[in-house]
Formats: C-alpha cells, structure tokens, sequence
C-alpha cells in the first residue's frame, strides 16, 4: 500500500512569513514529510482574489517557496508545486462549480466574514473554496491539515468529493483533516487574546522570520504579559505568558509543564529573555538557508519547476478520471 497523501498549501501574500506561519504549519510539514507522501502547494491563483502587482506577485511566489525550502521542507521527499504552474487546478475547479449549489456556496463563512470587513468580492473570492476542493481532490489526498478557520471549507471538499463519487463512484479520494497534535497556535504577542497575523497584527505583535534577530528579542521583550509574577500555562487566565511558553515549549522540545518548574521563583523578564534566545536560534538558520536560497534563483525556479512536473503528472492522472467520468 502506498503511503498516506497529505497535502497543504499557502496563498503567496507576504513577503516573508510569520513565527505563526512556521510553528502552526512549516514545522509540521518538515516532520509529516518522513511518515507521508507529502504535497505542498504556493497557491498562487487563489492570491488573484485580490489585485497585487505582477511583479510583487511573482516575487512572493518564489520567496513563500523558498521559506518553505528554508524551513526544511525536502524537495526529494515532498513534492513542492506552483499552483499556476499546474493548469489541472483551474480545469478540476470548473467541473466541481457545477457540481456545488449556489446556496451551498453562498454558505461559507469565510467569504460572508470579508465581505462584511468591506472586502470587495469578486466571483474569484466566491468560489475560492471550489479552487480549494480542487488543489486537495486533483493530488488524491488522504489527508488535509487544517485549522479552525479551513474546517468548513474541508467539509465541502469532503461533500463534493462524495457527490460525484455518488454519480461516478471511485473517482476521488474521499480526504480527512488531519489533526495535527499540540499544533501551536502562536498569539499576538501585543494582544495576546487574537492569533498573530499579517492582516491584523501590529509590527510588534507579529514576529517576522527575516526580521533582524535583535528586532525579534526586542519584539519579545516588549511582549504583553500580566500583573501576577507567576509563570504559569493557563491560556483563559495569562494568554500572554502562556503564549511564551508556548513558543519556547514547541522550538526547544520542552514540555509545558517541565517550563513551569523551570521557571518557578523567576521573573517575566527571565522569561522573555529565553523565549528570545530560543527564537532567535531557530531564526538564524533559518535566515541563512534563505538568503542562500534567494542568492541562486535559477535553482530556486529550477526546483519549483521540477516539483510542478512532478506534481502534475499526479494531477492529470486525477483530472483523466474526471474528465473520462463526465464525457469530456
Ligand atoms: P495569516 O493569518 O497570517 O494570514 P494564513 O492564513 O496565510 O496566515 O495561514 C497560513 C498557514 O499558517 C496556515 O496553515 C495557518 O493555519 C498557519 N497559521 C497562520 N497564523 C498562525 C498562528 N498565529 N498560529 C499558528 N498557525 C498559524
Ligand atoms: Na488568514
């Protein structure tokens, strides 16, 4: 049997990620890459959704991959694909927008929350979810790891792959969200209560990867915390200090609880000051992979090229059942 597909992927809107981005998702995929057949998306189409200059565009293409490469995403282990690169997608998200309900669509909750926040909508923003369905469906994946706020969209996935299975049975894989445990979900570090974020955090509150390692300490060091003296894991009651415990549990391997007894009769300050230097040291190779990686942009698209090969030849496979099904 072969092993398990996953697969996951992000929209090319920054760039550089966020200590958020790297501990709730590149760190898991770096560790999924050894156990399943792994693939992971830039999903460039879906940043269409909103106008950005082709220029800038491009360019975050190839640094979101690139980050992900620095991370230790291993392009002989997993495959690593541009969406665009892969026409397969656009074809596939056609067909299952036939197959969804206009009300079904019109129930996402995600578009009625931007739209709300005067987003203006496109029919791109719309149908993104079907675009969605289409990069997990097209790579046969077992699994999908998600977050709270990609739960419904797996959902329809899960419900459009089941509808055409119905008419024409066998022809997708039927995919589970994969539950990734003790996957951190990193805070503001300003407002400890909201996620950290590109859209909504403050330069303070949100750790860059490729900020300057002395930015990143003072970042920490200017954290929101408490008026107790205690540290103690408790997100309801000290979001703020859980939060860096949090973080240092994750980079150092430390779990929480033994955090406590390290930290028992110390200060914020001690805190803070270790939460930096673990940072920091995972920072810094991080950002010397990248630089290398920046410096040869031939092999960078060389790569990218190779693994949207690879991955498309997955893709046509998949689409070949789709269209025999239909009478294409
Ligand atoms: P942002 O919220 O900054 O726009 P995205 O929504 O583009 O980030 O998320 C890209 C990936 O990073 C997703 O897998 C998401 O679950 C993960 N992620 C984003 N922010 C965080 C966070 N604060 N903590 C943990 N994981 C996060
Ligand atoms: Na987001």
């Amino acid at each position: 049997a072969r092993p398990q597909r996953i697969f996951s992927a992000m929209q090319p809107t920054s760039d550089s990620l966020h200590l958020g981005n790297y501990l709730g998702a590149l760190v898991n995929w770096v560790a999924l890459q050894e156990r399943y057949d792994a693939f992971y998306g830039v999903v460039d189409l879906h940043a269409l959704t909103v106008a950005t200059d082709p220029a800038v565009l491009r360019e975050r293409t190839r640094r979101t991959a690139a980050q992900y490469l620095a991370a230790g995403v291993d392009p002989q282990r997993s495959t690593l694909m541009v969406q665009s690169l892969v026409p397969e997608h656009t074809e596939l998200a056609w067909i299952l927008a036939c197959h969804t309900g206009f009300g079904e669509a019109s129930r996402m909750t995600q578009f009625k929350d931007k739209v709300a926040k005067g987003q203006s909508a496109n029919v791109g923003l719309f149908t993104y979810p079907i675009l969605m369905a289409a990069d997990i469906l097209l790579y046969d994946a077992d699994l999908v790891p998600v977050g709270e706020d990609q739960r419904q969209h797996l959902e329809l996935t899960r419900d459009l792959a089941e509808r055409f299975n119905g008419r024409f049975a066998g022809t997708f894989v039927v995919p589970d969200a994969f539950i990734v445990k003790e996957s951190a979900r990193i805070m503001d570090l300003q407002e400890p209560t909201s996620k950290m974020s590109k859209s909504t955090s403050a330069d303070l509150g949100l750790i860059d990867l490729l900020d300057d390692p002395k930015r990143t300490a003072k970042k920490i060091k200017s954290a929101v915390t408490d008026a107790e003296r205690e540290i103690r894991f408790d997100p309801e009651a000290k979001p703020g200090v859980s939060n860096l415990l949090a973080i240092h549990s994750v980079l150092s391997g430390t779990p929480v609880a033994e955090l406590e007894g390290h930290f028992a009769g110390k200060g914020y300050g001690d805190l803070k000051g270790e939460v930096a230097q673990v940072v920091v040291a995972a920072i810094e190779p991080f950002q010397t992979r990248m630089a290398e990686l920046m410096s040869d942009p031939a092999e960078l698209d060389r790569i990218l090229a190779e693994g949207s090969a690879k991955a498309r030849e997955v893709a046509a496979g998949v689409l070949g059942r789709v269209r025999d099904a239909l009478g294409l």
